[in-house]
């Protein structure tokens, strides 16, 4: 399966079979967490955890027992480190055929912190169960997904610009690279609000965040900057796939953007 493939046939899995993870999948899914680098070159922590053994739970999730979670040092960009790291691990997930959902509210966090030794100065931003997709969704889980339009993205025109804000791009403009821009559109989000805008100049992609408000929380953590990371990961990842090499740094370009824009990085595409 291509990466789009995969981009494309994801989605948060909140209704499980009930069938074991077998235990080459679960190894097979720690030894490639292990290596899950992002650009920030910020390290993470992985672990499996077994939900009976420590009281791990989710008013969201039914019928799997085994959960993943990363924990770091709180630092600068943790979060884009993290959202890049995970959703590596999530599409290497999906294509095994296991299914997950990135959850960084609905589920006991105590016991999680716990569950990994959480120490001062370190976060857990999200965990995920694994498991087998079940045939069919949980009423609960059709009802979220509606709540948040979960099957919905905005459309390529109002996510990404052509030189700057308010020039639309379009699939046709983005050349070679369309996949690419489909690849980021295509992500998952918190509440799926997609807050990543990129603007081409260029042979550069500046990604933005479109905060929401109130996703800031008073500790300065702001989970829409997890979604940056998986918004980058999806580019690095196509851009690869397309046969384009492309680098990453983080540099304002200074481009007039509106005040509840901030910036994030730029990939170089050579
Ligand atoms: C950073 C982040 C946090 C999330 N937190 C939760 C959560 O606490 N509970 C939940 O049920 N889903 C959570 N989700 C899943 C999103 O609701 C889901 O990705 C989005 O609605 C799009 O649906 P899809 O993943 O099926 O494409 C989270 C996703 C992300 C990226």
């Amino acid at each position: 399966m291509s990466i789009l493939e995969i981009i494309r046939s994801r989605r948060s899995v909140r209704s499980f079979s009930g069938a074991d993870l077998r235990q080459e999948d679960a190894e097979k899914i720690m030894a490639f967490a292990a290596g899950a680098s992002n650009p920030y070159d910020i390290p993470v922590s992985w672990f499996l955890l077994d939900a009976k053994k420590d009281g791990l739970s989710s008013p969201v999730i039914t019928d799997t027992n085994i959960w993943i979670a990363g924990k770091m040092d709180r630092v600068s960009h943790a979060e884009e480190a993290f959202g890049f790291s995970f959703e590596k691990i999530v599409l290497f997930a999906e294509s095994l055929g296991i299914g997950t959902t990135i959850i960084a509210g609905t589920m006991n966090r105590p016991a999680f912190e716990k569950a990994v030794s959480l120490a001062e100065g370190e976060v857990l931003p999200c965990v995920s169960p694994l498991g087998y997709p079940a045939k069919k969704m949980s009423l609960r889980e059709i009802m979220m997904r509606k709540g948040v339009r979960a099957d919905s993205r905005l459309n390529f025109g109002e996510l990404f610009f052509d030189g700057q804000f308010g020039t639309a791009l379009t699939p046709e403009k983005a050349g070679r690279l369309k996949n690419v821009f489909e690849a980021v559109r295509l992500a998952p989000s918190a509440v799926n609000k997609q807050p990543w805008r990129i603007v081409l100049c260029g042979n550069e992609a500046h990604f933005y965040e479109k905060h929401t408000k109130g996703y800031i929380s008073g500790d300065n953590w702001d989970i829409q900057k997890i979604d940056m990371g998986i918004a980058l990961c999806h580019f690095e990842l196509a851009a690869e796939e397309c046969g384009a090499a492309v680098s990453f740094k983080v540099d304002d370009p200074g481009l007039q953007i509106s005040a509840d824009l901030s910036y994030t990085a730029t990939y170089m595409i050579n």
